[in-house]
C-alpha cells in the first residue's frame, strides 16, 4: 500500500519542540482543549478504553486499504485500532487541533497525521490517499453540525472507500447521529447498525456503523451462494448414496436368482 505524505499544518515544527502542554496527562490536556473550543472538541475527556475497543471492533483488519480516523484527539481509538491488529502505516489520522496533531505524531510515529478539516475530507485528503480506504472511523462531535453537513461528511467518506468499506461513528445519544430517515440517506441505500450501549464509558455512548447498500447485497449474495453450494453438495451426496444402495440391492437380487 502506498500512502503519500501530506505535511502537517506547520510542517516538521510539529514534531520537534516538546511543548509544556504535552507534559500534561491526557485528561488535563483534553479539558484544556475543550475549554478553549468546546464545540469543536465535543467532549471534556478522552474516550475510555471500552468505547475505543467497541469502535475498533467494527473494523476488519483483514480488509485491505488505509483506515482513516477522523478526530483522533489524544489517540485512544488509534490505540484500540492498533491493538485490533491494524498496522500503524495503514492509519491516517485527520485532526484539526494542532497540539493534538503534535502529540499524535510523537505517540504514533508510524501513523500518518494530517492536520485539517474532516468536514472538507476530499480536500483535506487530496494527494494523501491513492488507494481506496477500507474504513473511516470517526469521533467527530457530529451533533454540533447541521444534518446537511453530517450527510455531506458521510458522502465524502463513502467516496474515499471501497464498496465494502464502513463508516464507524460514536455518539453519546441513543439515536443515529446521521439522520436515517432523510431522503438523501435512503436514496443512497445506506444501512445503519448500532452497537450495544457502552455503559462503562463516561458518559455512556454507542457506536453506529454505516454501510453502502451494495456492500450488503454483496454480503447477502455471497452467503446465499454459500448456502446454495452446501445444498448442492448435500444433493450430490444423497444421489450418490441412492446409486450405491440401488446397485447393492440389484447385485444381491441377481445373486439369489443364480442360486435358485
Ligand atoms: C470528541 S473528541 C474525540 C477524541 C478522541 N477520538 C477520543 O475518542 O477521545 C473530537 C475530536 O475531533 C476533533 N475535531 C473536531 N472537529 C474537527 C474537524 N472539523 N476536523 C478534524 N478534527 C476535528 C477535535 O479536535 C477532537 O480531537
Amino acid at each position: 500500500m502506498s500512502v503519500k505524505h501530506k505535511p502537517t499544518a506547520n510542517g516538521n515544527r510539529l514534531l520537534k519542540r516538546p511543548y509544556i502542554d504535552e507534559l500534561l496527562p491526557d485528561e488535563a490536556r483534553f479539558f484544556k482543549t475543550w475549554f478553549e473550543n468546546p464545540l469543536r472538541t465535543g467532549a471534556v475527556s478522552p474516550s475510555g478504553r471500552f468505547l475505543a475497543r467497541m469502535m475498533a471492533r467494527y473494523v476488519d483488519p483483514l480488509i485491505a486499504g488505509p483506515i482513516v480516523e477522523l478526530g483522533p484527539g489524544t489517540g485512544p481509538v488509534t490505540q484500540a485500532l492498533l491493538q485490533r491488529g491494524v498496522a500503524p502505516d495503514r492509519l491516517i489520522l485527520v485532526e484539526y487541533d494542532v497540539a493534538f496533531c503534535r502529540l499524535l505524531q510523537r505517540r504514533f510515529p508510524r501513523c500518518q497525521v494530517v492536520q485539517g478539516d474532516a468536514y472538507d475530507l476530499s480536500h483535506t485528503l487530496a494527494g494523501v490517499l491513492d488507494v481506496e480506504a477500507a474504513a473511516v472511523v470517526s469521533s467527530l462531535p457530529l451533533l454540533n453540525r447541521s444534518p446537511r453537513q453530517r450527510l455531506n461528511l458521510i458522502d465524502q467518506a463513502f467516496e474515499l472507500m471501497r464498496a465494502d468499506g464502513c463508516f464507524v461513528q460514536f455518539t453519546y445519544g441513543m439515536n443515529s447521529p446521521i439522520p436515517l430517515g432523510s431522503r438523501h440517506f435512503l436514496s443512497q441505500g445506506i444501512s445503519a447498525e448500532a452497537s450495544p450501549p457502552v455503559w462503562l464509558n463516561l458518559p455512556p455512548a454507542r457506536v453506529w456503523i454505516y454501510r453502502h447498500g451494495s456492500a450488503l447485497e454483496d454480503k447477502h449474495e455471497s452467503s446465499g451462494k454459500k448456502l446454495l453450494g452446501k445444498l448442492r453438495a448435500h444433493r450430490d451426496k444423497m444421489r450418490n448414496d441412492i446409486h450405491i444402495r440401488t446397485h447393492a440391492v440389484l447385485a444381491r437380487k441377481k445373486g439369489t436368482r443364480k442360486t435358485d
